[in-house]
């Protein structure tokens, strides 16, 4: 069953993977530094920094045993770095994976000196939290990566990066990172993009 859904959900992640190299790409000058937090098999912030020659670290709480940057393990609480140690810390589907997401967006805003990129989702439309719950079930059930189906509406993320300290340098409140009919379904204004500066920048 896992093998089929990995099956099923690759062609769907190589076209999420495609836009996201051009949306977080146009946003990283190259020779800056990557830390990407929850970087489950590396693949983005892989390509990421092959293409805009990014140094590229992967943090991880269930590490692969396959991955295409080097990858720490991550306790889920303290991220093991210093303040400021990266250029940008990228969180891409994984805030909604976490219990406690502000303490998260703390942690990536305390590492971060220039800035914090958050893909994820995005309530608020018709019937968004079955569709997106559906999706996020589909893309992680193949990897055992543990879902709570819980995600904001825009208020909601606007909420937490305020209390972060993060502000909003750009943002993207709907985004075409599937094939076509999955788009109408599942992408446009369930999914969310922003770019956020620390707030002492
Ligand atoms: C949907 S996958 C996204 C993987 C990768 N970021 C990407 O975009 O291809 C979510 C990843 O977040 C990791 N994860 C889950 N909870 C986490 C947490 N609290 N902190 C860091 N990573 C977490 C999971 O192990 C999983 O690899």
């Amino acid at each position: 069953m896992k093998a089929l859904l990995r099956k099923l959900h690759a062609p769907v992640y190589e076209r999420r993977q495609r836009s996201l190299l051009r949306l977080i790409g146009g946003c990283l000058p190259s020779g800056e530094s990557l830390l990407d937090v929850g970087c489950g098999s590396g693949t983005l912030s892989g390509a990421l920094a092959k293409e805009r020659g990014l140094e590229a670290q992967g943090l991880e709480t269930h590490p692969r045993k396959q991955c295409e940057i080097p990858v720490d393990p991550y306790d889920g609480e303290t991220i093991p770095y210093a303040d400021n140690s990266f250029d940008n810390v990228l969180l891409a589907d994984v805030l909604h994976h976490e219990e406690d997401p502000l303490r998260l967006l703390e942690e990536a805003c305390r590492v971060a000196a220039r800035r914090v990129i958050v893909k994820d989702h995005k309530t608020g439309p018709i019937l968004a939290w079955p569709r997106i719950s559906l999706i996020d079930w589909a893309a992680n059930a193949g990897y055992g990566v543990r879902c709570l189906y819980r995600y904001p509406d825009l208020k909601g993320w606007h909420d937490l990066f305020k209390e972060s300290g993060l502000s909003i340098h750009k943002e993207h409140k709907s985004l075409d990172i599937y094939p076509c009919f999955l788009n109408a379904l599942f992408g446009r204004r369930l999914q969310y993009l922003a770019v956020l500066n620390p707030a002492t920048l």
